[in-house]
């Protein structure tokens, strides 16, 4: 009997964020402010949350050294980061190809850099996907631009028939989005793929494979949940207002690791204490503070 290794994540920073020109002329996009913290700790947020402890940064080689600066080994928050180029904006997917030998044939997330996942439980669902042991899972969340994205269509039963990406003409305005989690066989897979006539290898023809095959699950994610990609300049200030107005009317932290860390326990009060310790004259590091102290914010079981 093979004994299954725990889920790895990856953090893709990459791309080129033209989207958000100047402000990304010479910096990262996963780097910019969403109100008081780097982009980049979102995502890491929601992957912490699903219980992964071992994760791979991937972004570009002129950025990669700030990541680097920013999240350092990891141990602060009771996890492992490593970090890995991407010399050029080859598609989604191919973090599969460049970290395969890191992934080693243990199951992978994987999540965009620029996407915020907010929502009620969030922990439960995701460290269930985490914990499923064949095929992938993915979230759709209804949107009005559908045409941005990679979307899916449902049969009446609810299952998932059919994913296109960009398309012109969506069947649904159920668009996925960038959280994914698989199987082991994920890197064998990333590999079978072409890339697109974009010159991409599609995250949306990985997901295809395990459609085809029936073991792809599509988890809807309703209204009660919020899913923001920060790739525009209204989008990004979207994000930053969001994030704002629930951290000063609740008290409450959005996107914080060391907080997760925390809570999942990772980290033990001391050391989130000596973190907060480190931001003491934010308001984020007050609350860290407090936290640490027991004093704000619901003890939620992770
Ligand atoms: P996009 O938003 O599709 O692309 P982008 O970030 O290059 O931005 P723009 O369209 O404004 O030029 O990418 C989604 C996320 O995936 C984003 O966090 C960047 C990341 N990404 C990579 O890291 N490598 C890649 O090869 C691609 C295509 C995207």
């Amino acid at each position: 009997m093979t004994i299954s290794q725990p889920m790895k994540g990856i953090l893709l920073a990459g791309g080129s964020g033209t989207r958000l020109h100047p402000m990304t002329l010479a910096s990262s996009k996963q780097m910019l402010p969403v109100y008081d913290k780097p982009m980049i700790y979102y995502p890491l947020s929601t992957l912490m949350l699903a219980g992964i402890r071992d994760i791979m940064v991937i972004s570009t080689p002129l950025d990669l050294p700030q990541f680097q600066r920013l999240l350092g080994d990891g141990s602060q928050y009771g996890v492992s980061f490593s970090y890995r180029e991407q010399p050029s904006p080859d598609g989604i997917a191919q973090a599969f190809v460049i970290a395969e030998d890191w992934i080693n044939n243990a199951p992978c997330a994987l999540i965009l850099g620029d996407n915020l996942i907010f929502a009620d439980h969030l922990s439960q669902i995701l460290q269930k996907s985490a914990q499923q042991e064949h095929g992938a899972t993915v979230f759709a969340y209804q949107v009005r631009d559908p045409e941005r994205y990679g979307v899916v269509s449902f049969a009446p039963d609810g299952t998932a028939v059919d994913i296109v990406e960009k398309p012109p003409i969506p069947h649904s305005n159920w668009a996925v989005t960038g959280l994914y989690f698989y199987d082991a066989r994920v890197s064998e897979f990333a590999r079978r793929l072409r890339p697109s006539p974009r010159g991409e290898l599609e995250i949306t023809d990985l997901n295809k494979i395990y459609l085809q095959e029936h073991s792809l699950r599509v988890e809807p994610l309703g209204r009660g949940c919020a899913w923001l990609d920060a790739g525009m300049p209204d989008s990004l200030m979207q994000a930053g207002t969001f994030v704002q107005t629930i951290q000063s009317r609740q008290g409450m932290l959005v996107g914080s690791p060391a907080e997760v860390a925390f809570r999942m326990g990772y980290i033990n009060a001391q050391q989130l204490r000596h973190w907060a310790g480190r931001m003491i004259k934010t308001e984020l590091g007050r609350t860290l503070h407090a936290i640490a102290d027991g004093q704000q914010g619901l003890c939620i079981a992770p």
